[in-house]
């Protein structure tokens, strides 16, 4: 079983989706950990009912970005976490953390990387008139939203959809790209090669998208 730490500031949809995958019969994962930056974050209540441990450590508890990472690198190499899993987890990441978890620490971003970085990206893609969106997960580089693609999913932008509309529509299919990345590398089948994530025995779907699909 692969060692999770989930990493939240907020509602915790994802990290309730790799609990929920923890449900399945033969899932290689377990969480050890949740660390939340926020007291209040909603997502705490779910590690709770399902008797994960939690933590929160505050971001105001500390006097900058390194010792606040150093804090969580202690608690989350305490609990033995192997790998650690960004789940909205709303700081940046100072460069020694990033380094130091390199190729062990996992994100999941609401847009199609490398297109919509950062935040308010629904938003962004519906004033864009972007045609498709979708959801990305990738291993973490200093850069923000950058780092090895190991899983995304599209969905198609609807022209009378609002960003809500679309946010729901990319946070289902987030729900399942993010356990299905996790299990992927605790099966040991994600490699990192030239920046790039090669995955053994994965194949790419077949059939090609358009939108509009009738005109
Ligand atoms: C998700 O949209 C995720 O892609 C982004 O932050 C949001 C977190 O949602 N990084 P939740 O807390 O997992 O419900």
């Amino acid at each position: 079983m692969l060692k999770l730490a989930v990493l939240i500031s907020g509602r915790g949809s994802n990290l309730q989706a790799l609990i929920d995958a923890g449900a399945k019969k033969d899932w290689p994962a377990e969480i050890v950990l949740v660390i939340s930056n926020v007291a209040a974050a909603p997502g705490l209540a779910r590690a709770n009912k399902a008797g994960i441990p939690t933590k929160v450590i505050s971001h105001k508890d500390f006097t900058g970005r390194e010792p606040f990472d150093a804090a969580m690198t202690e608690a989350i190499e305490a609990a033995g976490a192997e790998l650690v899993c960004l789940a909205g987890f709303m700081r940046l990441l100072s460069d020694s953390f990033i380094a130091h978890w390199r190729d062990r620490l996992i994100n999941i971003h609401p847009s199609l990387l490398p297109a919509f970085k950062g935040l308010h990206v629904h938003e962004r893609v519906v004033e864009m008139g972007a045609r498709f969106s979708g959801c990305t997960v990738h291993y973490v580089r200093p850069e923000m939203d950058t780092g090895p693609i190991i899983a995304q999913a599209v969905v198609p932008v609807r022209a009378d959809d609002d960003a809500d509309a679309v946010a729901q529509r990319v946070l289902a299919q987030e729900h399942k790209i993010y356990p299905l990345a996790v299990r992927l590398i605790a099966e040991g089948r994600v490699r990192v090669a030239n920046e790039i994530a090669v995955i053994d025995g994965a194949e790419a779907p077949t059939g090609v998208l358009v939108n509009p699909a009738k005109v």
